[in-house]
């Protein structure tokens, strides 16, 4: 029920002479504290109009409107309507809402099953796996989640890094430095010690370089050695990548990489060219994109590829084989030049679909305020943090619950989750300070606090050996449970929200405040206690507990029962 939509039907009658419906609608705001209604209608912009002070409309109006079943009254103050709901009435509807629906709850098809492509993660082979794609990771997949929830259809896609320059370059440092049965044990570790070898060795000796980019153009052209070392390369890599993706409980739907697109790109920069779209300039080919940007790089001077050059074969076939009506690129702000190009020169091949190109930029990962880099050594390993997130988990768990049965399980829903969380509770822009303290803490605003709220949730449910029925929950009329019904009621306008803004840290936010408003509740009322409001407080609990999950779920983040 969409009681704003109530509302406005009322007023409408009493305004429809001067305003539009839908005006009318988007007039209604929810008050900022709980003392001055649920609904509130503002009057100023009326007074030009009727010719009389906001505050005199607002006293005809609350005399005159009639009001439905679902508003308890309407009260005039300071040149607004403020109006109250019927607290017994509405709560009993939005909790058999909930309970009927279950994890349906909140869903809206706005989607209509279209299909929307989500480009993230991404990582690079023979390099770790960065904070960088984790936060790419997790928003990426909240993305997804949400855009289901929303009735598309999500193609989740990893555009592996595993095409480039580099790969020569990795080629000749093996070649020259590398051993066999060291990349076998540890394969990412190794392959990055032979990059950075490379890159020092380079700088005293710049014939290196030449060697790479001419390795890079024998993989280009299908020479089998180098074929055999980057195939070997990235299929150690993906080994390694997957562990992080089993923990995250993570899966794509495409892993076609870069180099999926080795065969696909000729056609492109013909198109290009037929299209009297290609520059020559110093020797390489490039797309003009507008005074105030650099061109876009397709062809360097030595005929080889580039990142652009892939990502424009890479959107063409995307749109051909899963004819996206959204494509979005879950990628880091440094990327927004390259996304800003590649998006314009669709535009000027005439492609109509680029209008549904996005790029979905997030901010730094900091530790003690600085960037953390993958060159220096000072990079923190992904996989390392999840393990260590973990295990305080299961310290915690075992200090607070010694008798929990699935302590391994537990730990890692904890654990995982936390590290999660502490990602998407941020605005996407924003940068965050990476502290696995913060992160894991019971209290405040972690992942571990909601997951927390809910266990505690599903306890009471059993203890008061809860069972569904359709009776109706007329009695809820406590302050505190009123401030769980209006979170639950918000959930589908939450969601929305956070899809179309493509900002998962809404619904993190949205958890929190739900989890807030029920341990007020669970603080201050004996919800077993009263044997005759039990079962309708228990039906209270229990939505809680269905709205608390598929919150977290929309996170990617598991609801153990126990913890
Ligand atoms: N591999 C790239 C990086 O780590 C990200 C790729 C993003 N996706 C894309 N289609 N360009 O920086």
């Amino acid at each position: 029920m969409d009681y704003k939509m109530a509302l406005a039907d009322v007023l409408y009658d009493q305004l429809k002479d001067h305003l539009k419906k839908s005006k009318l609608l988007n007039m209604i705001e929810i008050p900022k504290f709980a003392n001055m209604g649920d609904l509130a209608f503002p009057c100023f912009e009326l007074a030009n109009i009727y010719r009389k002070s906001p505050q005199n409309i607002a006293l005809e109006l609350v005399q005159n409107v009639e009001l439905s079943n679902c508003f308890q009254n309407a009260v005039a103050a300071s040149g607004y309507i403020n109006v109250f709901l019927n607290k017994s009435e509405v709560s009993s509807r939005i909790i058999q809402e909930v309970i009927s629906r279950k994890e349906k709850y909140g869903d809206i098809n706005i989607g209509n099953q279209n299909v929307i492509t989500i480009d993230f993660s991404s990582p690079n082979i023979a390099k770790p796996f960065s904070m960088g794609h984790l936060r790419s990771t997790v928003i990426g997949n909240a993305l997804a989640l949400l855009s289901e929830k929303c009735g598309y259809k999500p193609i989740r896609i990893n555009h592996l890094g595993d095409w480039g320059t580099q790969f020569g370059k990795l080629i000749v440092a093996y070649k020259k430095w590398g051993e066999e049965q060291k990349v076998r044990q540890n394969p990412i570790k190794e392959l990055l010690k032979l990059y950075i070898q490379f890159h020092e060795e380079a700088e005293q000796d710049t014939d290196l370089n030449d060697q790479g980019r001419l390795w890079f153009k024998r993989l280009e052209e299908g020479n089998e050695e180098a074929l055999e070392l980057w195939k070997w390369f990235r299929d150690e890599s993906l080994k390694e990548f997957s562990k992080i993706y089993t923990l995250l409980g993570v899966n794509f739907d495409s892993t076609h990489g870069e180099a999926f697109y080795n065969d696909k790109m000729e056609q492109v920069v013909h198109l290009l060219d037929d299209m009297q779209l290609l520059k020559e300039s110093e020797g390489a080919k490039i797309v003009e994109i507008n005074n105030d940007s650099p061109p876009c790089l397709i062809k360097k001077k030595d005929g080889t590829t580039l990142y652009a050059t892939r990502d424009l074969a890479a959107a063409i076939y995307r749109q051909n084989h899963y004819g996206f009506v959204k494509s979005l690129y879950v990628v880091g702000n440094e990327q927004t030049l390259h996304f800003k190009q590649l998006f314009e020169v669709l535009m000027r091949m005439g492609y109509t679909w680029h209008e549904g190109l996005m790029h979905i930029p997030f901010g730094m990962m900091l530790k003690d305020g600085k960037k953390m880099s993958t060159r220096k050594g000072k990079v923190v390993l992904l996989e390392q943090v999840l393990i260590d997130a973990i295990n305080i988990a299961k310290k915690n768990i075992i200090m607070k619950n010694p008798e929990l049965e699935y302590k391994d399980t537990v730990a890692r829903q904890v654990g995982v989750g936390a590290v999660i969380f502490h990602d998407l509770k941020n605005d996407r822009l924003n940068n965050i300070e990476f502290s696995i303290e913060d992160m894991l803490r019971f209290e405040g605003e972690t992942g571990p606090y909601v997951q927390y709220t809910h266990a505690r949730a599903s306890s009471i449910l059993k203890k008061g050996k809860y069972e569904e029925s359709n009776e109706k929950f007329a009695d809820i009329t406590d302050d505190e449970a009123w401030s769980i019904i209006k979170n639950l009621m918000a959930f589908p306008v939450v969601i929305k929200r956070a899809f179309n803004e493509y900002d998962p840290s809404q619904i993190a936010k949205y958890v929190l405040e739900l989890s807030k408003a029920f341990n007020k509740y669970y603080g201050s009322v004996r919800i077993l206690d009263d044997h005759e409001r039990k079962q309708a407080r228990l039906s209270l609990v229990f939505a809680v507990q269905i709205v608390l999950k598929e919150g977290l779920r929309l996170l990617g983040i598991e609801a153990p029962k126990e913890m």
